[in-house]
Order: C-alpha cells, then structure tokens, then sequence
C-alpha cells in the first residue's frame, strides 16, 4: 500500500518539539508484523507531555504521536492476528520507541496488540485508553493485596483526570464507597455523576504533618504524587492499600515508615507493564466485571485529528475534565 494518509508526528527542530499534521505512507512508520487501520485514538496526560515536550517521553523523533490506539487489522504476517480483527494496543510504547495511534494506519508487532473482547467497540476501548487500563491495573492490585468494600471508603486523587474518573467509576460500579479528591470543585456533580459519594475539595485539604493522622481511608488510587500521597499514608487505615498511579502534582514522596509498620498500610505501585498473560486477563474483565458504568458521561469530547493539536494545552493546565478520544479513521 503506497497510499498517503494523515498522521500527527512530532518532531524535534534544533532544541524545539512540536507536532503536525502530515501525510505518510505505511513505509514512513515503524515496522511491524501487523498492519492496523486505526479507528480510534484517545488523549492522556503523557500524550500532551509528548506532544508539546514538556516532558521527555519521545526517545527517537520525528514519531507519530498517540500511545494508544483500536482499529481493524488490515494485513497480518503472524497466526495470532487476522485481517478484520478488532484490535487495540496501551502501555506498548508507541509515541516513545515507536509510532503511534495519532495517525490512519499502524504497524505493530503482535505482542503490542490485544483482540478487543466482543462485548468493547474501538470507541470504548478508547475511551478506556491507558488511563482506564492503569485505573484497571490499580483495582486489581488493591483487590489481590485483599481490599474489599468493607474495609471502607476509596480516596480518589486527581478525580476529573483520565485515571481518576475511570477509578471512580469502575470502584463505585463494583459496590465500593468512593470519595473524590479534586481541585476543580466546579465538577461535584459530575464527579457524583460517577458514583462519588463524597466530592473533597483538594484546596481546603489540610494534611497535617504528624506520622500518623486519623485513619479515615480504607484504600486509595493516587494519580498526584507528592505531599497528598505522603497525607494518604498517614491517613489509611489498618490494612488498607494505596495504589500509586501518577505524579500529576511531584515525582516525590515524604513519609515515614510508620504507616507500614504501625497499621500494616501497602503501597502498591502500578504500571502498563504487565506482560502479555495480565493484559488479555485486564482487557477481558474491564469487558466484564470491571467495565466501567458511565463511559458516556467520563468521554466529555470527541475530536477529529485537525482538531487534536489544539487540544494538548488543557491538559497540562489541569484543566480538563474526563476523556478525550480522537476518531481516526
Ligand atoms: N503508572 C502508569 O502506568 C500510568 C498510566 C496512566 C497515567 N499515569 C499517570 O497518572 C497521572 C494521571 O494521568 P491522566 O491521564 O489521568 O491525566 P489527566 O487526565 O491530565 O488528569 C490528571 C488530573 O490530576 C490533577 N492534577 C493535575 N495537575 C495537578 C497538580 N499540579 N497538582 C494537583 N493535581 C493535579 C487534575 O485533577 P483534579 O483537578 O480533579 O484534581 C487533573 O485533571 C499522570 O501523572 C500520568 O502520567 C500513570
């Protein structure tokens, strides 16, 4: 195939990154194994990192931007893919290593892609993206360290992000009491909307500064980093669990070991590294019992590819509410 088609890739000039629409043909990308039409694409924070270098995520330029995608396979030069298959990649560094989802075609290797479940559309999946799969990842290590609903309320931090709202919606879908934690209290209701049943207001927080504080919390899913996840360590229950998920607010954590050691709190870390066996079992239960309840409420814009460069400035203001998925094709 030497037809031209629309991608958005990025590039370094002198010391400058920016990204552009551009047409490629299917020699200009990355090779791979499996050639997918991409369907849909979605923004992250990481994509508007990459896409304006405000922060170093692009390893090689120029590349097209997107680390996620879902489309159609086109043509498969490996058994475990077929033409027509519905398919998606996350957490495969596409837009780091390699192109991504921003642009009508992708060639990628089979261990980056995943079949979709019958039961997610490439909109869905989408809209799911990496912040849903890493708020998936979240709930089922916070679950294997023994979390129930039981134990008591789930902090949200960062609640309107991408990662907070599928948090919220996929704990408050599976029986959990849910308090958000936000700095933009203009979007209580919507925040309720996924099933919060608390809405805290981030800037009238006061986070004390002793080892341990009142235990409030059973468990927590923390996309900021910083002195809030030092203030969930001190303020988790007995046993409870904290998933560590973003640095939205700082990449540093100052605590003390008494947490651990006084109430048996775990920190669990989570990434989109988790190997081919968890990441078909994550897709398959984000289809069953952890699939989100209100995908049309937390995908607040669908945009077009001419229209995604305009879209990066919101997320790195914090000013951005839910999803964005990108239509492709
Ligand atoms: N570990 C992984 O595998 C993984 C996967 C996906 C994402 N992440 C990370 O998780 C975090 C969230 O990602 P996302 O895609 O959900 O991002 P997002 O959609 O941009 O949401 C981030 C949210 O964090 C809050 N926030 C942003 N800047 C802040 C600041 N300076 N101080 C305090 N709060 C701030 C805002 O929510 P409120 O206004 O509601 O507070 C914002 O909407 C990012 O750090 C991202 O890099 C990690």
């Amino acid at each position: 195939m030497s037809e031209l088609f629309r991608a958005f890739r990025i590039h370094r000039d002198d010391k400058t990154v920016s990204g552009r629409l551009e047409s490629l043909t299917l020699a200009d990308l990355t090779p791979g194994e499996v050639v997918v039409r991409v369907e849909y694409s979605s923004i992250n924070y990481k994509d508007a990192l990459a896409a304006t270098g405000a922060g170093r995520i692009l390893r090689s330029f120029p590349l097209v931007g997107g680390i996620d995608l879902a489309g159609e396979v086109v043509t498969s030069d490996t058994a475990s893919f077929a033409p027509g298959q519905k398919v998606a990649a996350v957490g495969a560094e596409l837009s780091e290593t390699r192109d991504g989802g921003y642009a009508e075609f992708a060639r990628l290797d089979a261990g980056m892609l995943e079949p979709l479940p019958n039961a997610l559309d490439t909109r869905s999946a989408m809209a799911i993206g990496t912040a849903g799969f890493a708020a998936a990842v979240a709930v089922h290590r916070l679950e294997l360290n023994g979390q129930r609903p039981e134990h008591g309320p789930i902090v949200v931090t960062g609640a309107t992000g991408g990662v907070g709202s599928l948090a919220i919606d996929i704990l408050a879908t599976r029986g959990y009491e849910v308090v958000a934690l936000t700095g933009k209290s203009e979007s209580k209701a919507y925040l309720e909307s996924l099933g919060a049943s608390e809405v805290i207001d981030r800037t009238s927080l006061t986070l004390g500064d002793r080892p341990l504080e009142s235990a409030r919390w059973g468990g927590a899913i923390d996309n900021l980093g910083g002195d809030v996840l030092a203030w969930l360590t001190r303020t988790t229950k007995p046993w409870g669990n904290i998933a560590s998920v973003g640095l939205a607010a700082s990449p540093k954590l100052e605590t003390t070991v008494m947490p651990f050691i006084l109430r048996a709190v775990s920190l669990l870390g989570v990434n989109m590294e988790v190997g081919p066996k968890l990441r078909a079992e994550i897709w398959q239960r984000l289809a069953t019992d952890l699939k989100p309840g209100h995908l049309d409420a937390i995908v607040t814009r669908e945009v077009s590819l001419e229209e995604l460069p305009a879209c990066f400035a919101g997320y790195l203001d914090a000013a951005e509410v839910g999803r964005t998925v990108v239509k492709i094709g």
